[in-house]
Formats: C-alpha cells, sequence, structure tokens
C-alpha cells in the first residue's frame, strides 16, 4: 500500500448515501475541506426524508456541493445520473440498514445494498474511478468469531439478511479489485451513534422513550455488549482511508470499548437526566451477545484512534438531542 492525496482541495468525491446519518457528517468534513462532493442519496422514507432534508441543509452551512436523487437500485437511473462523469474516490454508504428490519424486508435489502453496489462496481470498472470505499459493518462477524474481532476472522457468519447483504458487498467488492484492479477499502463499522444518529439506532430509540415516558425494551439479560462508535471517530476513520491505494484491504473501526446494554442505559439516563422504565424481553436469534473489535490494524495502516470517550460522546449526543424539535423524529 501506498499514499497519495485523498482530502485535497478539489478532489472529485463521489458520496452516496450522503443525506443519512453517517453520510452526512462525512459530507461536512469533506465540503469543510475543499474538495468537490457530489452526493447521491434517493432520501427515501426508512426514516423521515424531512430528516435527511435538514441533513444536507446543515451539510451547506459548510460550503456548496452537488446533489443527485438517485435510486442506487435502479440501475437505467444510475447509469444515467452518472453517465459521462469521473471521479477520484467514491464512497459508497447509500444501503439499507437495520439488523431487525432486514427480517422483514430481506428480498429490499438484497436489491439496495447487492444489485445497488454492483451497479456502483460496474460505473466504477467502466471508468467512473479507480478507487472505491465501501462502509461496510460489524454485522459480517457472527456468533462464531472470536472477540475481539478481527479482519483475519475467516468464519463469517452473520445473523441477519442484513449482514449478509454486507458481507456479499464486500466480496463483491473483492472480486471488482481482483478482475479490473479497482483500489478497494471496505470499513466496517461498529455501532455508530451522535447527533443526527438515525431514529431506528437503540441510543436515539432509548432516549425517545426515556423523553416520552415509555418503556425501554431490553432484549436478553441486559449483559450483551456493544462496541460503540462516536460518529465523528468514524469520519476520521474514512478520510484516513482517502488516500490507500492498493488492490483491497478490510479495516474495523470502532472505539475496542465494548459497552454493556444496561450500562448503556444507566449512562444514558445520566446523560438525558430522567431514569428509564425497562422492560426486559427474550433475545433475539438476530442479535449479537457482543461485539468488540480488534483495531490494531486500523491503528498500524491508517493511523486510526478513536478520541471520543463513551460518557462525552453521550452528553453531544443528548445535547442535539435535546435541542431538536420532537416533530423531527
Ligand atoms: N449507523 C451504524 O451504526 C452503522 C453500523 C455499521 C454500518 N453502517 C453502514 O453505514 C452506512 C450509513 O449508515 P447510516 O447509519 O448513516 O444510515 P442512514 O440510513 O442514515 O444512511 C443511508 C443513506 O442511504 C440512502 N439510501 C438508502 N437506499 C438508497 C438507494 N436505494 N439509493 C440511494 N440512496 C439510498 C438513504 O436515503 C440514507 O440517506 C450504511 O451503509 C450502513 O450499512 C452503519
Amino acid at each position: 500500500m501506498t499514499s497519495s492525496p485523498g482530502l485535497s482541495p478539489g478532489t472529485p468525491i463521489l458520496l452516496t448515501g450522503g443525506a443519512g446519518f453517517i453520510g452526512s457528517h462525512l459530507a461536512e468534513r469533506l465540503v469543510g475541506a475543499g474538495t468537490r462532493v457530489t452526493i447521491l442519496d434517493d432520501l427515501n422514507d426508512a426514516y423521515s426524508a424531512r430528516l435527511k432534508r435538514e441533513n444536507l441543509r446543515q451539510v451547506s452551512e459548510q460550503g456548496s456541493f452537488d446533489f443527485l436523487q438517485v435510486d442506487i437500485a435502479n440501475t437505467d437511473e444510475l447509469q444515467s445520473a452518472l453517465s459521462g462523469k469521473t471521479y477520484e474516490i467514491l464512497i459508497h454508504l447509500a444501503a439499507r440498514t437495520g439488523v431487525r428490519s432486514s427480517l422483514a424486508q430481506p428480498l429490499l435489502y438484497e436489491r439496495v445494498n447487492l444489485q445497488g453496489t454492483l451497479g456502483l462496481l460496474e460505473l466504477a470498472r467502466r471508468g467512473m474511478c479507480r478507487r472505491f470505499i465501501l462502509g461496510s459493518s460489524s454485522s459480517v462477524y457472527g456468533r462464531t468469531s472470536r472477540a475481539p474481532f478481527s479482519e483475519e476472522e475467516n468464519r463469517l457468519d452473520p445473523l441477519s439478511p442484513y449482514g449478509v447483504t454486507k458481507l456479499a458487498g464486500e466480496k463483491l467488492c473483492y472480486c471488482f479489485a481482483h478482475l479490473y484492479g479497482l483500489e478497494v477499502t471496505c470499513l466496517r463499522f461498529f455501532s455508530v451513534y451522535g447527533p443526527r444518529q438515525r431514529p431506528d439506532l437503540v441510543i436515539h430509540k432509548f432516549a425517545r422513550a426515556i423523553e416520552d415516558n415509555c418503556p425501554v425494551t431490553l432484549f436478553g439479560d441486559g449483559s450483551s455488549r456493544r462496541d460503540y462508535t462516536y460518529v465523528d471517530d468514524i469520519v476520521d476513520g474514512i478520510t484516513a482511508a482517502l488516500p490507500l491505494t492498493g488492490r483491497f484491504e478490510v479495516f474495523n473501526l470502532a472505539s475496542g470499548n465494548p459497552i454493556p446494554l444496561k450500562r448503556m442505559v444507566h449512562l444514558l439516563e445520566k446523560a438525558l437526566g430522567k431514569p428509564a422504565r425497562l422492560r426486559m424481553q427474550e433475545t433475539h436469534s438476530a442479535d449479537m451477545p457482543f461485539t468488540h473489535a480488534d483495531l490494531g490494524k486500523a491503528a498500524a495502516v491508517l493511523g486510526y484512534a478513536p478520541k471520543v470517550p463513551f460518557e462525552e460522546g453521550l452528553a453531544r449526543f443528548a445535547a442535539w438531542f435535546r435541542g431538536t424539535p420532537r416533530t423531527a423524529g
């Protein structure tokens, strides 16, 4: 692997999913650094499109960018929107997200996360760009993976259709790197949280329940652990990967510090200044008992070093949550 400029002013970057939670934070960073960003997003209603438009408005405070409202799973629409365009880097974050809802809509997840990714890889290998970064997930690991989860782990048995589509996306990337010489980096994000977090994700969902005096449903006995990662640390990891060249690499991006579910709720109660009413339910077979990343490779190659401790990140999340009008959820 060698390095070349990535976050330099003027670099043309195509960012899919840039109206979403992680994508909009990344877009703010990229636009603020003066790169030429094109955001591609279909603004679908998996959660409120109004929230996604508000995310884009916040990005625009950093500077200008182009926007393409396109469904990546619609091959014709995708090809005509990107026909003749070239970019230095494609950062692909658009996806149908969430473990549980992938059980209800597996075909939709397959269409967007596989067909959509394949459509972009096809455009890339036909000359749109050589450098491809995929937003992957800790969900590619399964119950059989040994902790801390290493990129070297061969036993990958995802527990949900979502996890399978993410792993298959990585495999498609590998194949296109091998066949056509694309330079691909897959970044496995672990339980990302922070301001503008998706409303379906656990910290945001629990905060809403606490605020509304509704019960907070905990699956299992509360001892399951998640490697929660503050969104700015994820953005640091993605931007550190921009200059990498080389055929195919996979990196974990996480905090490396798993937090038990019950402790997370306790710290969230503290951050919001309000107690939670707990309701316990049996654990679900799609849920991982724990996630815990080995960050050795990301540290060594990307210089990745997560900076935001969980309590600090929760305080920033709570400040954002408190300042967000309740109608916005
Ligand atoms: N948030 C996390 O904890 C987490 C963890 C692991 C991996 N990831 C991955 O990171 C990426 C971003 O996740 P997020 O939490 O910001 O989710 P998000 O839903 O907020 O963002 C995804 C964006 O992609 C767009 N999109 C979805 N389907 C599309 C389509 N067919 N065409 C065009 N755009 C489409 C959505 O409108 C949305 O704006 C995803 O690839 C996700 O799988 C997220």
